[in-house]
């Protein structure tokens, strides 16, 4: 990210805001505020074409001020997985991030994130399919229609009919105040109000550098509904009280993945041994251990202090009383419920493209729409940078 602060330009983003309600570049890129915080709407720039420096670098510091940019397709382009590629490695390389980790080189497609436990499309790993819920809210459905791959439990619980048991670890969690939802065995459910994107989160956290930003491309949308809804989060850290914030900097947190797809084990519990679902999980034990992050973190680009953690990942903070880890995890979750560190992104039309700062926002896939028709979109994550708490010290 380094490369980023040399080329950036500085437009003065809050005298635009107020005086033309917008921010015009050279390049021809417009960007206009949906809220005074976070949100913009980009114009100016068509994302199936490679982009040169000067439209790379207004898009760069569009998304550094406003952590969230819609651009709108109006009905005139629909990214292909190749165009949709190309624009998250153009992303990437003008960041100046690398696979340079062995984790990071082994959950690495094309210069991008792959998610381990989720279904990619064939041929290209780093491209996930999401989001696919239809008429009576089964999830996943869509995806029959996408050459897809890679291990998945969700299948052989289908294949038994009814939806499964939580392991019975999961159970009691779900019954505490602070965790609404596992992203695991929530997606199971038949119920499209509880998939488990619909809670307060950033991506993938159980990676020791969860990844950068995300680029979600609309493939198909219900007539209305299934809006995202993002936090700033570093405005939510500010709203924090003082001392809360202080607390909160010096302390950092356990993310796991295995406390986020307790399905995974569960499912592995069930095969026998040497089966290969059960090999590959115990592969996946080994490859993605529990990760340090700070509970508040510094931004690499911008040096913004944000609320690091979210119930989702977060399997509790480290060197604290269980009583205190479960109490400041429900106190800087809700942060991100509050609508003023908010945006409501509506998708529009087929084509439309998001890209987020994962470093510093939370999202929420709103699941209202099981019964007015299919939303499926395709999301590549760019890889991490490393995490640093407050002080700047490396902590994932
Ligand atoms: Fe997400």
């Amino acid at each position: 990210m380094a490369d980023q602060s040399r080329t950036l330009p500085e437009p003065d983003w809050e005298a635009n805001a107020a005086q033309h309600g917008r921010t015009e570049f050279p390049c021809g890129i417009t960007v206009e505020p949906v809220t005074p915080l976070i949100g913009a709407d980009v114009t100016g720039i068509d994302p199936t074409a490679r982009l040169d420096d000067a439209q790379l670098d207004a898009l760069s510091a569009a998304l550094l001020r406003y952590k969230v940019l819609m651009i709108r397709s109006g009905g005139r382009w629909l990214m292909d997985v190749g165009e949709h590629t190309r624009l998250c490695q153009q992303l990437s390389g003008h960041w100046g991030i690398r696979a340079d980790t062995p984790q990071k080189r082994l959950n690495a497609s094309e210069g991008l994130t792959v998610h381990p436990f989720l279904p990619w499309r064939r041929g290209h790993r780093h491209i996930w399919p999401t989001g696919s819920v239809t008429g009576g809210g089964q999830q996943y459905r869509l995806r029959d229609s996408e050459d897809i791959e890679n291990f998945e439990p969700f299948a052989a619980q289908k294949d038994r009919g009814a939806a499964p048991k939580p392991a019975r670890r999961d159970a009691g969690r779900r019954r505490s105040a602070f965790r609404p939802g596992s992203f695991g065995s929530a997606a199971l459910a038949q119920d499209s109000v509880n998939n488990g994107a619909n809670a307060f989160h950033f991506d993938d956290g159980f990676f020791h550098q969860p990844p950068s930003a995300v680029v979600l491309n609309a493939l198909v949308l219900p007539r209305v509904g299934g809006d995202t809804l993002f936090a700033d989060m570093g405005a939510a850290f500010r709203g924090l009280h003082p001392a809360l914030q202080e607390r909160a900097i010096s302390l950092t947190q356990t993310m796991d993945w295995r406390h986020t797809f307790p399905i995974w084990e569960a499912e592995a519990a069930r095969r026998d041994a040497g089966d290969p679902f059960a090999l590959h999980v115990e592969q996946l034990i080994h490859d993605y251990p529990p990760s340090t992050q700070p509970l508040i973190r510094k931004h690499p680009v911008t040096g913004e202090l944000s609320i690091y953690s979210n119930l989702g990942f977060t399997r509790h903070i480290n060197d604290v009383s269980a009583h205190e880890s479960r109490e400041l995890m429900g106190i800087l979750s809700r942060m991100a419920e509050r609508p003023e560190y908010q945006v409501r992104l509506r998708w529009r039309d087929v084509g439309d493209v998001c890209i987020y700062d994962n470093r510093i926002t939370n999202h929420y896939a709103v699941a209202d729409y099981g019964k007015v028709g299919p939303r499926a979109l395709h999301h590549v994550a760019l890889l991490g940078e490393p995490t640093e708490d407050a002080d700047g010290r490396v902590i994932g």
